[in-house]
């Protein structure tokens, strides 16, 4: 593991000493669950079809103080979110279009959905949580996965109070089942793969139709042994809506499913309609039987496949520039193809292969709402992330204004893996 900044120390006293006193306990027996955000410079929107992803940590995310309590009862406050969430690990949870939508605290559901998972996964839970959960400021609802970085945090915490041994392999599996199940979005597994794989200044590559994972370090890290020579920007929108009230995702899984469909019949297979199952000669051979959107959405899917590839390549070879240029592109291929970007985030993708220094840029996570991730030179990251702000206030005035000063542009190294501390 590397040099890393996040948690800081001063995070951590603070959110063990808040748990220390809502649970009447010592400081020392606080546990933290340290769960980061993630980007994903290669193999946007291709997860849920089975494609191959590329993936890693910031060095910001959510942490999760917490304590088991005397006995099954889940108590939880938030640093973002008013009230508290109460409830037990023994009640039997359902998938949240089923259970009562009325709750109080919205802000419990990804709780329960870990529970809900848990228990889906035979898990017999006794003991419950005293908890305090709070997230980077201002990077919540960014295109960041602080969904899955919340998931798993609790999943995290719920297993080490109830003496479970899970491996990351299953809390792939358990994180799956609060988005897919529980909530009802049907993403693939790009954000608690590389949540729960990563190593600190590694690139994570995951094959979501095998499940198998590796971890790609460049060799200017190997050779060198110095910090890096990037660093990862991150340019806000101003727009936030979390992607489970967005019909957006849905929508665009669905019309690859449904190009899917057509290609597997006009191969004369009948298999899972997603893209991974049709072959790059079966796609060349039928894809003029698409109608233009879906043919879109497919030629998104293998070209973004292939971006993977060689940018697994670039990175192991240390071609920053080489890596940067995928990621551009796959960035115009989910405007252009997948057709999921909203203005104000093309306007900042424009603005952020314009800055000195940036290697390559896209829109972090699904695309409708958020922020875009850059890689840049590190010399340059500061004369960068000025002149992207200053961009972006020119043609965003209103929603620049709305994100606060100091998270506008925010510049990051590399994170490592959810752990409990
Ligand atoms: C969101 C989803 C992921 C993935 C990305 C786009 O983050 O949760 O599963 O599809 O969008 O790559």
């Amino acid at each position: 593991m590397g040099v890393l900044s996040w948690p800081s120390d001063s995070e951590l006293d603070k959110i063990k000493t808040t748990v220390a006193e809502m649970a009447g306990v010592a400081v020392d027996v606080v546990r933290v669950a340290v769960s980061p955000y993630r980007i994903c410079p290669l193999g946007a929107h291709i997860d849920h079809q089975g494609g191959t992803v590329s993936a890693m940590t910031i060095d910001k995310g959510i942490i999760l103080g917490f304590v088991p309590s005397a006995d099954s009862q889940v108590l939880l406050r938030s640093g973002q979110f008013n009230g508290e969430v109460r409830f037990r690990v023994d009640q039997i949870q359902l998938p949240k279009h089923i259970a009562d939508s009325k709750e109080e605290c919205k802000w419990g559901s990804y709780a329960k959905g870990a529970l809900y998972a848990l228990q889906r996964g035979g898990n017999n839970l006794k003991q419950g949580i005293t908890g305090f959960i709070c997230g980077t400021k201002g990077l919540d609802s960014s295109g960041l996965s602080s969904s899955a970085a919340v998931g798993v945090a609790y999943l995290l915490a719920l297993e080490s109070a109830n003496n479970l041994s899970i491996s990351p392999t299953e809390n792939i599996e358990y994180d799956r089942l609060i988005e897919n199940e529980y909530l009802g979005l049907k993403n693939g597994i790009l954000d608690q793969s590389a949540i729960l794989l990563s190593s600190y200044g590694c690139l994570t590559c995951m094959d979501c139709k095998t499940k198998k994972h590796k971890l790609i370090q460049a060799p200017a890290k190997r050779e060198m042994e110095k910090k890096g020579e990037y660093k990862i920007l991150l340019a806000f929108s101003g727009l936030k809506q979390a992607l489970t009230t967005n019909p957006g995702y849905n929508m665009r899984v669905s019309e690859c499913r449904e190009a899917a469909s057509i290609l597997l019949k006009a191969s004369g297979k009948e298999v899972e309609p997603i893209l991974c199952n049709v072959q790059q000669e079966e796609y060349e051979a039928h894809k003029s039987k698409l109608q233009p959107d879906l043919a879109k959405r497919a030629e998104h899917y293998f070209s973004e496949n292939m971006r993977v590839t060689k940018g697994l390549e670039a990175w192991g070879s240390g071609n920053f520039e080489e890596f940067g240029k995928l990621i551009s592109a796959s960035g115009l291929s989910s405007i252009q193809n997948y057709e999921c970007g909203c203005e104000p985030l093309i306007q900042l993708y424009e603005i952020l292969i314009r800055a000195r220094g940036v290697y390559g840029a896209r829109f972090s996570g699904a695309g409708f709402r958020g922020c875009c991730v850059a890689f840049v030179n590190a010399d340059y990251a500061e004369e960068a992330a000025s002149f992207v702000k200053k961009e972006y206030l020119k043609v965003q005035p209103d929603l620049a204004t709305r994100v606060s000063e100091g998270t506008s542009v925010v510049i990051c190294d590399a994170g490592d893996c959810a752990r409990v501390i």
